[in-house]
């Protein structure tokens, strides 16, 4: 059976904007986030706090985070790598912040220059933190359906990983495709181990849509038991430290599917397609949404 509603959680100011060559002005994503807020989107995740010199294009996450306007029970949170990270992102005013580890160690190396094993070491000191500030930590897991550096990862690796993160107290694990190589199969298989080692209400699932699908992938999830999607609006973005990644999927494609099954989201498709155009026309881009382009009228 599918789930009765389904919390979409919309990434593209962060994992939609970081890859942009062009440095997207500040208040352009101001304006972005809130307007997908008003679109009821629940959880917007606004920036980064990583280093300005691996990702410039989140080198203005201070000024993001004070300037956006926080929408009662909306959730914003922030990624954060390291201690230095999450001390940052909380002065701004961060409730929520996402750690984020990966089931591969060359990607591990490549994103976040440790190990996947330094990388809960440090996990675990911003959890410790994070409890003491009541802040509320989502958890991450990358290259669940394949690594751009490794091919192929083991469904019992990316378990592993995600059972760390959760028993360290993560509230919630997304389990990101990164590069979008994944197919249902692969999808099934993975979520088969993962369920073994956490409770499904736990997981969500961050698809990106490079071969074409997330849909499918996100269905099939739906399907396990899953009811957290990550998307992004227009589908934009893609990691830096993922070669050839594009894009997550839609959120506009992700929301007209689960309204079409008839699952509730809160979100109000017309108003989130203005965010998308708004956000294509700013930085100059195509949206990568089906929908988008079916809906509009040229
Ligand atoms: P490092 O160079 O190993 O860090 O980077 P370090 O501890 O050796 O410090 C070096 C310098 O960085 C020092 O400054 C630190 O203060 C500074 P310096 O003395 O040279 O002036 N530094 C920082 N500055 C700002 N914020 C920080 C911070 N930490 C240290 N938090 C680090 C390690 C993790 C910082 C680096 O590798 C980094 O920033 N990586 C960014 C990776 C990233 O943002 N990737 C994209 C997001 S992940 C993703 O897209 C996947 C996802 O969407 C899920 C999926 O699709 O699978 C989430
Ligand atoms: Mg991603």
């Amino acid at each position: 059976a599918l789930p009765e509603r389904v919390k979409i959680v919309e990434v593209g100011p962060r994992d939609g904007l970081q890859n942009e060559k062009t440095i997207v002005p500040t208040e352009v994503k101001i304006r972005l986030i809130d307007m997908l807020s008003e679109a009821g989107l629940p959880v917007i995740e606004a920036t980064s706090f990583v280093s300005p010199k691996w990702v410039p294009q989140m080198a203005d996450q201070e000024e993001v985070m004070r300037g956006l306007h926080k929408k009662p029970g909306v959730n914003y949170p922030v990624l954060t790598p390291n201690l230095k990270g999450f001390q940052a992102a909380v002065k701004a005013g961060a409730k929520e912040v996402a750690i984020f580890g990966a089931a591969s160690e060359l990607f591990s190396k490549k994103n976040i220059n440790c190990s996947v094993e330094e990388s809960l070491v440090r996990f675990e000191e911003v959890m410790t933190a994070a409890k003491q500030e009541g802040v509320s930590v989502r958890g991450y897991v990358s290259c669940v359906l394949g690594c751009p550096y490794e091919g192929k990862v083991s469904p019992s690796k990316v378990a592993e990983v995600a059972k760390r993160l959760y028993s360290m107290g993560c509230y919630e694990v997304s389990l990101g495709d990164t590069i979008g190589v994944g197919t249902p199969g692969g999808m099934t298989e993975m979520l088969n181990a993962v369920k073994k080692e956490l409770p499904v209400e736990a997981l969500a699932v961050h698809c990106h849509d490079t071969y074409g699908q997330a849909l499918a992938n996100i269905l099939v999830a739906l399907q396990n038991g899953v009811s957290v999607v990550d998307s992004s609006v227009a589908g934009l973005g893609g990691c830096p430290y993922a070669q050839g990644a594009s894009g997550n999927v839609a959120t506009e494609d992700v929301v007209y599917m689960l309204h079409g099954l008839g699952i509730h989201t809160g979100v109000d498709l017309p108003r989130l397609l203005d965010a998308g155009s708004f956000i294509c026309h700013s930085i100059n881009r195509r949206t990568n949404s089906k929908v988008a382009q079916a809906s509009c009228k040229l």
